[in-house]
């Protein structure tokens, strides 16, 4: 099989370039372009051989792009305008502008690329943005699938539902419906449990405090805090994921050798004291955890889960008449869990980036969070790759 030659577009640290490499598809990657100087920092230190353009994709000519003679686009556009909790501008974004201009510029390229995946929240597929998506690839002559897919559908233990676009460039021995149908086919084989014929359609399989939050907003300081309760139906869903043997356990996803460096993971009095009840907390044991997000680190509700490190001591016996105690011995109680963050490199396991990922030293720990939060997962990706491309 020839190389391919990929232009990676809003490329972050490189979880398309990963998922390429996962893949085993030989490929070449002509530019990865991004603007964001920290993720560029952690591009560049992984792949110092890959030309990375510090550029705005809008500041690109057509001419440019026609020289880089690329014929795989792959790239994951900026979320923010479409998630629920974001102010979900669609094409009105100024965020949205690059991406219009690639959907602009596609069609007057001299070669038009043969395969385009792209990934975005969920809320995307009910956007304007999808929309031109769409009829820029119809009037291509592309055929193209959409999925909703989360880890869990090929056994990783985090949530992270995101909606994928693949699309092929027809050729004109194929029509569109049998490329569709043959790519229905192949994409219920490689998610079995994932929804498949359109993105309408998906049952609402997964922690539903992942859906959109892609970009949660920072909380408003001073906020009174809210004792949140789990619900029955909370408690019940988390049961039947931890029961589920397809999916893979935690602890497969934990470092080793943490024990000197625990310490500094584990969340502060503070947060335990104003957030327990809001906090996701996960056993070593579980088969589940919540989407990571790049406020993780930072805050609390909707940004991830928390390990459980003692795990002898019983949530239950913790959390119980937990309201009516002094601060004091509150704090007493939740220390008994050891409640600590996932280490960025725990969050790089679960979103499946493999061990050669690592960061600049000058790269903060939080810096490291925001950036794989933005990030997608690898495998996921690979998987969809193997399939377009197959
Ligand atoms: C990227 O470009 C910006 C603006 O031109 C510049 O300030 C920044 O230093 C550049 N970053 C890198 C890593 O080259
Ligand atoms: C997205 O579109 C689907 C189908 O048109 C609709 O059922 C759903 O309510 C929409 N969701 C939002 C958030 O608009
Ligand atoms: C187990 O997990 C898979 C993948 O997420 C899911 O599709 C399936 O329905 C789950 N099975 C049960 C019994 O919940």
């Amino acid at each position: 099989m020839e190389s391919l030659r990929v232009l990676e577009l809003y490329c972050g640290i490189g979880g398309m370039h990963y998922a390429l490499k996962e893949s085993g598809v030989p490929f070449h990657i002509v530019a990865a372009i991004d603007i964001n100087p920290t993720t560029n920092q952690i591009y560049r230190h992984n792949f110092p051989d890959t030309p990375l353009w510090n550029k705005t994709i809008e500041g690109i000519t057509l001419d440019d792009f026609n020289k880089l003679c690329f014929d795989t686009i792959l790239m994951s556009p900026p979320c923010q305008p479409f998630t629920r909790i974001g102010r979900q501008g669609d094409i009105q974004d100024p965020r949205t502008k690059s991406f219009l201009y690639i959907l602009d510029l596609v069609p007057r390229l001299s070669t038009p690329p043969r395969f385009i995946l792209l990934e975005n929240v969920k809320g995307f597929e009910n956007s304007s943005a999808r929309e031109r998506l769409v009829k820029m690839l119809v009037e291509c002559g592309y055929t193209f699938q959409e999925i909703m897919v989360s880890p869990t559908s090929v056994g990783i233990p985090n949530s992270r539902l995101r909606y994928f676009l693949i699309a092929k460039i027809a050729t004109e021995h194929t029509i569109l419906k049998t490329i569709n149908s043959s790519f229905r086919g192949q994409i219920s084989d490689v998610f079995p449990h994932a929804a498949h014929s359109d993105c309408y359609e998906l049952p609402a399989v997964l922690d539903s405090a992942c859906l959109g939050t892609c970009q949660p907003e920072d909380p408003v300081e001073g906020d009174p805090v809210l004792y949140k309760v789990e619900t029955a139906a909370d408690a019940q869903r988390k049961r039947s994921q931890n029961n589920n043997l397809s999916v893979r356990q935690i602890q497969d996803f934990l470092e080793a050798q943490l024990e000197a460096n625990e310490e500094h993971y584990l969340l502060p009095p503070k947060t335990l004291l104003r957030y327990a009840l809001l906090l996701d907390i996960v056993k070593p044991t579980c088969r589940r955890s919540v989407c990571f997000t790049k406020g993780y680190g930072r805050y609390v509700e909707g940004t991830g889960s928390v390990l459980q490190c003692c795990v002898e001591t019983q949530m239950e016996s913790v959390f119980t008449g937990l309201d009516q105690c002094s601060e004091e011995v509150k704090l007493q109680q939740l220390q008994k869990l050891k409640l600590r963050y996932f280490t960025p490199r725990e969050v790089a396991n679960l979103m499946g980036f493999p061990q050669s990922l690592s960061f600049p030293v000058q790269v903060t720990t939080k810096q490291q969070y925001k950036a794989l939060g933005n990030s997608l997962n690898v495998v996921v990706v690979a998987r969809l790759l193997q399939l377009l491309l197959s």
